[in-house]
């Protein structure tokens, strides 16, 4: 029984994080950063989407579709925006490498929500490793759901 329960906890810890990362940095196979913002826009807003990044006191706009607000010049050509499934953004930039601040707040900002993470240059993941993990982890939903139906979970 313990052992269960024990075995229902850290599977139900293992699954969350994934879930509910709503912001995700990246960097591609030909070397474009990517940021993916997963935030669901409210359906009473007007949709719009903002991606900066800050260092120190800094703050730069990568792309925006916010009204009144503009992109830094330096970006504006290099990034790209385009719509995920089922809702959320995914901002790709271009020749990151030479502008990225070493310990860099990548911010999202969807209808005014506002989603952060922190991450050092060094530390930055390529993509292809997070979306096999993720690949990984589907794998595992099936039995999984199977094991905690007969656990009882
Ligand atoms: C921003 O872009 C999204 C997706 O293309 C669109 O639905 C939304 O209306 C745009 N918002 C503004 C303020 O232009
Ligand atoms: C970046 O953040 C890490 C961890 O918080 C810290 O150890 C490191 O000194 C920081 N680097 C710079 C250049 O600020």
């Amino acid at each position: 029984m313990v052992t269960v329960l024990f075995l229902c906890g850290a599977l139900g810890a293992l699954l969350i994080p994934g879930r509910s990362e709503l912001i995700s940095v990246c960097y591609e196979e030909d070397e474009d950063l990517r940021v993916d913002c997963r935030i669901e826009p409210k359906s009473n807003k007007i949709n719009s989407f903002q991606f900066s990044w800050s260092s120190g006191t800094k703050q730069s706009v990568i792309n925006t579709n916010v009204s009144g607000a503009a992109a830094e010049a330096q970006f504006r050509d290099k990034s790209e925006v385009v719509e995920l499934d089922p809702h959320g953004y995914r901002m790709t930039l271009k020749d990151f490498k030479n502008t990225l601040p070493h310990n860099t707040t990548y911010i999202c900002d969807v209808s005014g929500q506002i989603e952060s993470i922190i991450v050092e240059k060094e530390k930055l993941e390529p993509c292809s490793a997070v979306s096999l993990f993720l690949k990984n982890s589907w794998s595992w939903i099936a039995p999984l759901l199977i094991f905690l139906y007969y656990t009882h979970c």
